[in-house]
């Protein structure tokens, strides 16, 4: 077996429709769920699925880096972050190269780095009128939303769409591709292609 960790900060739908794409997985089993946020909504739904959580603070994922060894006792080979907001550490990319991939609400490079998550996205893609939207799937190094692109899928946008349609339309696409793109990114390390 190969074991996900997803790490979530926020309602984790996109967390669910991973763990039920890959219930019943041959090889692909989430293991874990990590949170920085004790009230995330994710936390429920992982133990509506029987999944184990981890709770993380600041100083213990940028200062102790004793994360790495919590992983390594779980047997994590990937870790899959699904809207989780803080920045990963040099050591924890170092720690798992290549085996940490992120999905952004955009069409990377447009979008990206600090401060561009959630509705701050969807804003200025709409203040920009752009004419279409789309969820990256990408790998992750120390700098945001930088790492290489494993994905993307696009939506048409119209030009009534308010940024709160723009959220609604990016997140149904990022329910659809992202458990497809852990799955690929699953098989390339089941494969040793990666
Ligand atoms: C998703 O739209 C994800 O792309 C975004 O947060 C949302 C989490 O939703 N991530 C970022 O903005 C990262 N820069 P969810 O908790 O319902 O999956």
């Amino acid at each position: 077996m190969l074991n996900i960790a997803i790490f979530a900060s926020g309602g984790g739908s996109n967390a669910e429709a991973i763990i039920n794409h890959l219930k019943d997985h041959p090889y692909l089993s989430v293991r874990l769920i990590v949170s920085n946020r004790k009230s995330a909504g994710i936390l429920d739904r992982a133990k509506k699925h029987g999944i184990e959580t981890l709770l993380i603070n600041r100083e213990g994922f940028y200062e102790t880096k004793d994360l790495t060894a919590k992983l390594n006792a779980y047997q994590i080979d990937l870790i899959v972050l699904a809207g989780f907001l803080w920045l990963i550490p040099e050591y924890l990319v170092q720690a798992f190269p290549n085996r940490v991939i992120n999905i952004h609400p955009a069409l990377l490079p447009k979008y990206g780095g600090k401060g561009m998550y959630g509705h701050h996205v969807h804003q200025a893609v709409f203040d920009n009128k752009e004419k279409e939207s789309g969820p990256t799937v990408h790998y992750v190094n120390e700098h945001y939303d930088e790492g290489n692109i494993i994905l993307q899928a696009r939506c048409p946008l119209a030009p009534t769409d308010q940024p709160e349609d723009i959220a609604r339309k990016v997140l149904s696409l990022e329910h659809q591709v992202y458990p497809v793109a852990v799955e690929m990114v699953g098989r390339f390390i089941q494969n040793g292609e990666i």
